[in-house]
């Protein structure tokens, strides 16, 4: 299993441009079952998440190609609807094909997606819904089975705004015809983009003024031509990793507004930065940052897949800083790992106590998540020495290109096999 192997202590600089958000591309290319038309979607960053998102696509009936970030989608003799174990125990939002499959087959068979390492995750806000739209679902054998004799448009209040329970709805709702409506959704920015991805693909999706989504479902969807938005979890990241080296680095090709909350705690943590319209220029500054306390939310709240590098951020910061984790039950595993590095940092139930340090210093440690993973890569590079990252294929699933980024930036890291010894 490859390793990151970092010398850090290198002020990173130059210029850093944001790739299509993993976010939207994989519930845009779930999308792509509505329709048997073609569909082609640009700017799909080559991930792993990507990658099986595009199996299972192969797996279900779907013609695939995939060249220079663009997919290619169609149809290729008909489709299944139910999916083995296999895919979707490697990536949770394989779940998101229930939507597609339930409104176009009135029955469809996923496994339970189960849980992972930051938290219990069920799917409980999808099956309600589902539910709610005249389907039934029932558990056997690891497997959910939707079935329903007719589908029917319904109003639908979330619990929680699940980001991928509204994705998974909006979907399914698209295909039944008669007015939906969806309260208390999710309004990431990633939403939004399924959200136009649908509406090409001819649907009638529309928010009011709260925010609140009425979708008047068609008996079917055409292909349509996508750009995925830029991932404002990737240029967040990058934005931090500039300011934990004290860099001056130019994150360009993003959507500044998405990362709004993020930029205003890093200018009140003393990071000077330059916003234009697609682009924040990350400014050296003197000393240390100042201690914030921040706590993850819905979008427009503090992302909760930006919790990880931040903790990183106020590690070094001049005082004692706080976290409070909302969204997932136990997403600080990283906090033991940055201790290791010298962090001085307490956790207890959702929060996260932290006392900044002067400097961390490189250590061996081990990725346990694809954003906690991110945390150590930023840690690795602000610290003094040698710090060697283990299961890296976590962040694998949510960074394209990470090490030709940071190198570019003048970062030293190098990906390690230590099975065949190889760099
Ligand atoms: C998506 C993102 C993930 C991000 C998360 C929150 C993708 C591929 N993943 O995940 O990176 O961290 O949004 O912004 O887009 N919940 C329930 N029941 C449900 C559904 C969710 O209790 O039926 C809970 C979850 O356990 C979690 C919280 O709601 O505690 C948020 O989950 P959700 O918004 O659904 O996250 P995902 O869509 O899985």
């Amino acid at each position: 299993m490859d390793r990151f192997i970092i010398q850090g202590g290198k002020k990173l600089h130059g210029v850093v441009q944001t790739s299509g958000s993993k976010n939207a591309s994989l519930p845009i290319l779930v999308a792509t079952l509505l329709t048997d038309e073609p569909c082609t979607i640009h700017r799909v960053p080559n991930l792993r998440d990507v990658r099986t998102t595009l199996k299972i696509l192969e797996y279900l009936g779907k013609k695939v190609e995939y060249k220079n970030g663009t997919a290619l989608i169609s149809a290729n003799g008909p489709l299944k609807n139910s999916l083995p174990y296999e895919l979707v125990k490697q990536m949770r939002a394989s779940f998101w094909v229930a939507g597609p499959l339930l409104a176009r087959f009135k029955t469809a068979e996923i496994p339970l997606p189960g849980g992972c390492a930051i938290g219990v995750r069920p799917v409980d806000i999808h099956l309600k819904g589902f539910e709610k739209l005249g389907a039934q679902a029932v558990t056997a054998n690891g497997n959910v089975v939707l079935s329903a004799d007719k589908l029917q448009p319904a109003k639908i209040v979330l619990r929680f705004p699940s980001v991928g329970a509204t994705q998974n709805l909006l979907m399914c709702a698209c295909l039944i015809p008669g007015e939906t409506v969806l309260e208390n959704v999710a309004k990431e920015p990633e939403v939004d983009d399924v959200i136009a991805f649908l509406n090409k693909m001819g649907a009638d999706i529309t928010a009011d003024a709260k925010g609140n989504l009425t979708v008047r479902g068609k008996s079917s969807l055409h292909g349509a031509e996508h750009s995925v938005v830029a991932d404002r979890i990737e240029s967040g990241s990058y934005m931090i990793a500039a300011a934990a080296t004290r860099g001056d680095v130019v994150v360009n090709q993003c959507v500044p507004e998405h990362n709004s909350i993020l930029l205003e705690d890093l200018q009140e943590a003393g990071v000077p930065l330059e916003i234009s319209a697609d682009s924040v220029h990350v400014l050296p500054y003197e000393g240390r940052v100042k201690p914030l306390r921040m706590r993850t939310a819905p979008y427009p709240g503090f992302a909760t897949d930006l919790q990880a590098p931040w903790m990183t951020l106020m590690a070094l910061c001049d005082g004692a800083a706080e976290i409070d984790e909302d969204i997932f039950e136990n997403r600080f595993m990283h906090a033991p790992e940055l201790v290791r590095m010298g962090a001085d940092i307490l956790t207890e139930k959702s929060i996260a106590r932290i006392n900044g340090v002067e400097s961390l210093s490189g250590a061996h440690v081990m990725a346990s998540d694809l954003r906690g993973g991110m945390a150590l890569v930023i840690a690795g590079l602000a610290a003094r020495g040698t710090t060697e990252i283990e299961r890296v294929y976590h962040i694998d699933r949510g960074y394209e290109d990470l090490e030709q980024k940071l190198t570019a930036l003048g970062a030293d890291i190098r990906r390690y096999n230590p099975d065949k010894n190889e760099f």
